[in-house]
C-alpha cells in the first residue's frame, strides 16, 4: 500500500516527465501576451469562459509542439488534483502531511555485515514501535527479520534497542519516541546488543535457558505443611511475572561489556532462583552454586536491569540483594559458623 505522499510524489513526478506545469503556464502567457500585443481590444471583448477555452487551446498547442499525448497529460493532472483533494478532505495539507513521515534507521543484515539502512513511513495515530517495524516489512522491506509474537508486552519476544535504551517494541509508543528524538533526526532501531546476532533485528538469547537448565528446580518436602504466611507467597509472587524478555541481561554490564557468560547467571536467571530459594515449602540447597557457578558476586548492584524490566520486577533489591545476603551468611558471617558448629548444622560450601 502506497501513501498519500509517495502517491502524490509520484503523480507529480508524472506530470515532470511530460512538461511540468510551470512551463505549461510560461508558454500560455506568452501566447496570451503575444495575442493582446496584436489584438489589444479583442481579450476584453471576451468573457471569462470564452478567456478559459483560449488558454486551453493555447495549452494543447504547446503539448503538441513538445510532442505530448495530450489525454496522457490530462489524466496526470486529473490523478494529482485528486490526491491533492482526498488530502483536502482528510484534513492534511503538503505541510502537515510531511509531519506524519518518519525517518527510522534499523540494523539489516547478518552478524559482522549488518548496517543501519534508513526508512520514512507515514506514521498514523497511536503507532508503537513494532507497528512501524511491521509497516516497513508490508510496504518497503519484506524481509526483514523480527521476533514477535503477542503485541501486549506478554511474550517477551519483541525486545530491541530503541535510540540506545532496550525496550519492547510492542509496548514502545511512537509518541514518546518522537518526544525523546531531535527533530528531523532518525529513530534507531537495533537488536539487543548483549546476544550474538542472528539476523536483522533477532538475537540468539539461548544463553539464558542454558543457565536456567542447570538450575536445581524446587524440592519441596515429603509431607509438605501447606500452611505458610501470605507475606511468603507475596514474596516471590513478584518473580513469577517474568517474561523473559532479556532485557535486563543485555542491560547488565557483567555480560554485555565483560562477557561474562560463562561465570554470571545474570539478572533474569538470579531472579529465578531467588523464586526457589524463597519459595515457602522449598527445600534444596543452592547457596554453594548462587556463589561459585552463578556468580552472583559479580553483580554489583548498579540497578540497570531494574530499570529496563518491562513487567516493574525489583530485580536488585527483591532478588539480587537477598541471594547475596545468604551468600554472605554462609560463607562470611563468622557468628552465623560458630552457631552451626554449635548446633551442628551442616552445610555445603
Ligand atoms: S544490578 Fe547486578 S545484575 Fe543488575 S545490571 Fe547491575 S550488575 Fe547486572
Ligand atoms: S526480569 Fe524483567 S527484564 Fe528480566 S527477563 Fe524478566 S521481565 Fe524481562
Ligand atoms: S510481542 Fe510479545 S512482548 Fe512484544
Amino acid at each position: 500500500m502506497m501513501s498519500l505522499q509517495d502517491r502524490l510524489s509520484e503523480a507529480k513526478g508524472k506530470i515532470e516527465g511530460l512538461i511540468s506545469t510551470k512551463e505549461l503556464e510560461a508558454s500560455v502567457s506568452l501566447k496570451e501576451s503575444d495575442f493582446k500585443s496584436k489584438e489589444p481590444w479583442g481579450w476584453h471583448d471576451l468573457n471569462e469562459r470564452e478567456q478559459q477555452m483560449l488558454r486551453n487551446k493555447w495549452k494543447t498547442e504547446t503539448l503538441n509542439e513538445r510532442k505530448v499525448d495530450t489525454e496522457i497529460y490530462s489524466a496526470a493532472i486529473i490523478e494529482y488534483e485528486s490526491i491533492l483533494d482526498k488530502m483536502d478532505k482528510e484534513g492534511l495539507s503538503l505541510e502537515n502531511i510531511n509531519e506524519n513521515i518518519q525517518k527510522f534507521t534499523v540494523l539489516r543484515g547478518e552478524g559482522e555485515n549488518a548496517e543501519l539502512q534508513e526508512y520514512e513511513l507515514e506514521l498514523d495515530e497511536g503507532m508503537v514501535i513494532l507497528d512501524c517495524m511491521h509497516r516497513i516489512q508490508y510496504e518497503q522491506d519484506p524481509e526483514l527479520a523480527i521476533r514477535w509474537n503477542c503485541k501486549a508486552g506478554k511474550c517477551g519476544s519483541c525486545s530491541a534497542e530503541i535510540n540506545g535504551r532496550p525496550r519492547l517494541m510492542c509496548m514502545t509508543r511512537m509518541s514518546d519516541v518522537i518526544a525523546e528524538t531531535p527533530q528531523g533526526q532518525p529513530i534507531e532501531v537495533r537488536p539487543m546488543k548483549a546476544f550474538p546476532h542472528v539476523k536483522d533485528l533477532v538475537t540468539d538469547v539461548s544463553y539464558n535457558y542454558e543457565v536456567a537448565k542447570r538450575i536445581k528446580p524446587i524440592k519441596g518436602p515429603d509431607d509438605p505443611n501447606w500452611e505458610f504466611n501470605q507475606h511468603e507467597a507475596h514474596r516471590v509472587q513478584q518473580f513469577r511475572e517474568c517474561i523473559e524478555c532479556f532485557l535486563c541481561v543485555n542491560t547488565c554490564h557483567v555480560l554485555r561489556d565483560h562477557q561474562l557468560f560463562d561465570d554470571f547467571a545474570g539478572p533474569r536467571n538470579l531472579v529465578r532462583l531467588a523464586q526457589y530459594e524463597m519459595h515457602p515449602l522449598d527445600t534444596e540447597d543452592r547457596i554453594p552454586e548462587i556463589k561459585k557457578e552463578f556468580g552472583v558476586e559479580y553483580c554489583n548492584i548498579t540497578r540497570c536491569c531494574t530499570e529496563v524490566c518491562p513487567a516493574g520486577i525489583q530485580i536488585t533489591d527483591d532478588a539480587i540483594i537477598p541471594l547475596k545476603e545468604r551468600v554472605v551468611d554462609r560463607y562470611y558471617d563468622p557468628l552465623q559458623r560458630i552457631w552451626r558448629t554449635i548446633t551442628r548444622q551442616k552445610v555445603r560450601y
